[in-house]
């Protein structure tokens, strides 16, 4: 008997906001691969997924994707300029991921959530808690997930770290510190062009403010919760010293338990490293327990490689194969892969289940239970977003000549509250509860 599956009856169709660095590295892998494959779970069956359309601010990209890819896409639609976003949204899109510039990250997602589709947002998902209510709001009127990407979470050795807290074989942390630094190439190049009144802590130490707050936080029953947030730094070689432009900053968080213990933790971050320092992107963290202590290096474990005339610029000396890379199967089929993709895949596998792991009267239920999940859901980004606005607005006033105010969190005068130092003065950043 011969039995035929029509394999388009269930199908995902992307649409993509922004084409840059991140694109390349992680969505264009995803949907290559999702293009070939499709999506397949017993929960929802067979799922085809397709990029639909682009959007870019000159379509260059767009166009330069097409005829890179040949047959690893399909056929889209390449949108560009002022009206991009909106072009991208007349098209058949379910789906919309956002990969701009992060303080453009609010305009794209508000438009496709208020359109009605499902969102994904790269970190961070948005730079001040009144956008999150938005998007939130927006995302439970229209039924759709809300998302937004932390690869880091998916790193196997932050899982593991995450499971021996979880499990209690690591106790209560006290404090720790994560570095993370990234070389000039990313401030002088990449981002160059919108880089201006921009800081290296909201584009990368927002890494490690979600780590902490979901392996440490509220996610847990006896979590720490977000407390205090202090922050400085230092500017003179992408912009002017005086200026609103930072080389590097220096964030620091302090949590506090139920019980009243505090934990603080201390997270450096910079992008004028030089272009040929060992790790073109240097990451460290500490933390330190009741009962021990966690310390990982994530260029340092495992692989160094030299290549004449090659690294360290065209390969890494210490390179991250669990992120991203490129291989020869074992059984000889070329691949990427990485957790960085693996934790695109598995947004449209929640995507799938939403709207095709049962009977649509169940649906609202499955949405329930995709929302539910604090790793990547926007109603969990809250003391992320909380950190980078107060950090952010910490280092507008320092650039404006007042350096070493502090934002408490979850206090009597509001959510978000701003103290600068001398005279008692406060600015309410944000009135609601982080
Ligand atoms: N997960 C990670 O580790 C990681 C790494 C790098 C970047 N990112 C994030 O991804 C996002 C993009 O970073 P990138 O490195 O790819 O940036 P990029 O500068 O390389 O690319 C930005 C893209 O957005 C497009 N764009 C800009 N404004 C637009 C608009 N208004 N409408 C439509 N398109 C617009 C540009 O044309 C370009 O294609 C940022 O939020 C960044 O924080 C994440």
């Amino acid at each position: 008997m011969q039995t035929s599956v029509n394999l388009n009856a269930h199908r995902l169709r992307a649409g993509m906001v922004g084409l840059g660095m991140i694109f390349d590295e992680t969505y264009r892998p995803l949907f290559e691969q999702l293009h070939r494959e499709g999506l397949y779970r017993r929960g929802f069956g067979f799922v085809s997924v397709e990029l639909t359309a682009v959007a870019s601010r000159t379509g260059v990209r767009g166009e330069r994707l097409r005829q890179s890819a040949g047959s690893r896409l399909g056929p889209f639609v390449n949108c560009s300029g002022d009206k991009a976003i909106e072009q991208l949204l007349a098209q058949p899109v379910d789906v919309v991921c956002v990969a701009t510039p992060d303080d453009r990250h609010f305009d794209a997602a508000r438009r496709a959530l208020q359109a009605g589709k499902h969102v994904l947002i790269e970190k961070p998902s948005v730079l001040r808690l009144q956008e999150l209510d938005e998007l939130q709001a927006l995302a439970q009127k229209q039924h759709v997930l809300a998302k937004v990407v932390y690869h880091k979470l998916a790193d196997p050795d932050h899982k593991k770290l995450r499971t021996h807290v979880v499990e209690g074989v690591l106790r209560h942390v006290n404090n720790g510190y994560c570095s993370l630094l990234e070389p000039k190439q990313i401030s002088g190049q990449q981002f160059a062009e919108w880089i201006t009144g921009r800081n290296p802590g909201t584009y990368v130490a927002v890494h490690y403010i979600k780590l902490i707050d979901f392996t440490f936080g509220p996610a847990l029953p006896d979590g720490a919760r977000l407390a205090r947030i202090h922050a400085t730094g230092q500017r003179g070689l992408v912009g002017p010293a005086n200026g609103p432009t930072w080389d590097s900053v220096q964030l620091q968080m302090i949590y506090s338990y139920p019980d009243g213990r505090e934990a603080a933790f201390d997270i450096h971050t910079s992008w004028v490293t030089p272009d040929n320092f060992p790790g073109y992107v240097e990451q460290e963290v500490q933390f330190r327990f009741d009962n021990g202590v966690w310390n990982a290096h994530q260029r340092k474990r495992g692989v160094e490689v030299t290549v004449e005339g090659q690294t360290p610029h065209a390969i890494k000396n210490t390179p991250n194969h669990h992120y991203n890379a490129t291989f020869l199967e074992p059984w000889g089929e070329r691949s990427q892969r990485g957790y960085g993709i693996e934790v695109l895949h598995r947004f449209f596998e929640e995507a799938a289940y939403v709207e095709f792991g049962g009977p649509a009267d169940e649906r609202e239920e499955r949405l329930r239970q995709m929302r539910a999940l604090t790793y990547n859901d926007l109603s969990a980004d809250r003391p992320t977003v909380a950190t980078v606005q107060a950090m952010e607005a910490i280092l507008q006033r320092h650039a404006a000549g007042q350096p070493g105010c502090v934002v408490s969190v979850n206090e009597p005068l509001g959510g978000l509250v701003l103290r600068a130092p001398g005279p008692a003065e406060v600015e309410v950043l944000y009135p609601g509860s982080v």
